[in-house]
């Protein structure tokens, strides 16, 4: 997919939008050799997510927990950004609002320099202390304490900074995606199944608020049949041509 033929409307549309919001989800980061969660080979073919995902499932066995994210972290440094992340960094600087909102926790949009970004579902580069809410690097965390959680000065317990099922999202952040997913001119979904919520309701807020809604997946979703434009390709290929395209467009006029 080098070459982008867009419709009309929807160069006019990408031609003359201000606000513009990126929905990322574990798709983005496939090409990066990162595992999605669901889909074919996803993580959660091969493991129940009540059983790793939870406070209950940490409180329960937290050194099996522990290792599963020690390993996703291991896996998460070996890892480049893809085209993808990169064509997302540079996309940022062709919008006069743009934020990319995702639900990684990888990483890998700041490494490809994306600066306004949202982690919606926080972040597995740092644990935090679960009794007093102190932060240090997982990847330090893991090199002291492989097999099971270190414990903090304090005595608690640090766990990785993730949102897991049952928590809440961080309340800033998600209150700043859905301010610019509701007011936003164009809505770019890439790489998630829009299975999960409240992050997948940032989709229909946006098509509410009448943004153009494209959607970059390989497989459908339940969102697909709301799309102006969806390319059915991987991220790594999708991204870099649209971005050539949205380039190419005289948007100065
Ligand atoms: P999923 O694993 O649910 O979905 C990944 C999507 O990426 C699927 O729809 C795939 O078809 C698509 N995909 C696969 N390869 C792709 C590629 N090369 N390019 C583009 N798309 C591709 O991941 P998310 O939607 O991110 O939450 O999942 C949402 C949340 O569920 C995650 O943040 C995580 C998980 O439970 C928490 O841990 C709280």
């Amino acid at each position: 997919m080098e070459i982008l033929d867009l419709s009309r409307a929807v160069r006019e549309r990408l031609r003359t939008a201000s606000r513009v919001v990126v929905f990322s989800g574990a798709g983005v980061s496939r090409e990066s050799g990162l595992n999605t969660f669901r889909g074919t080979g996803g993580l959660w073919e091969r493991m129940r997510p009540e059983e790793l995902a939870t406070p209950e499932a940490f409180a329960a066995d937290p050194a099996k927990v522990w290792r599963w994210y020690a390993w996703r972290h291991g896996a998460v440094a070996a890892a480049q950004p893809n085209p993808a992340h990169v064509a997302i960094a540079r996309l940022e600087s062709v919008f006069p609002s743009y934020i990319v909102v995702t639900q990684n926790v990888d990483g890998l949009h700041q490494r490809a320099g994306s600066r306004n970004l949202l982690e919606l579902h926080g972040t597995l580069l740092r644990a935090v202390c679960e009794r007093c809410g102190c932060s240090r690097e997982m990847g330090e965390a893991v090199a002291e304490s492989p097999e099971r959680p270190p414990l903090c000065a304090c005595g608690g317990r640090f766990r990785p900074a993730v949102v897991w099922f049952g928590e809440a999202l961080p309340e800033e952040a998600f209150a700043r995606a859905h301010e610019a997913s509701a007011a936003c001119d164009v809505f770019l979904s890439v790489g998630t199944s829009g299975t999960v919520w409240p992050a997948a309701g940032l989709i229909e807020l946006a098509h509410q608020g009448g943004a153009l809604f494209i959607e970059v997946n390989p497989e459908p979703t339940p969102f697909s049949r709301l799309a102006d434009l969806r390319l059915a390709a991987p991220a790594g290929e999708a991204l870099p041509a649209l971005a050539a395209a949205i380039e190419a467009l005289d948007r100065g006029r």
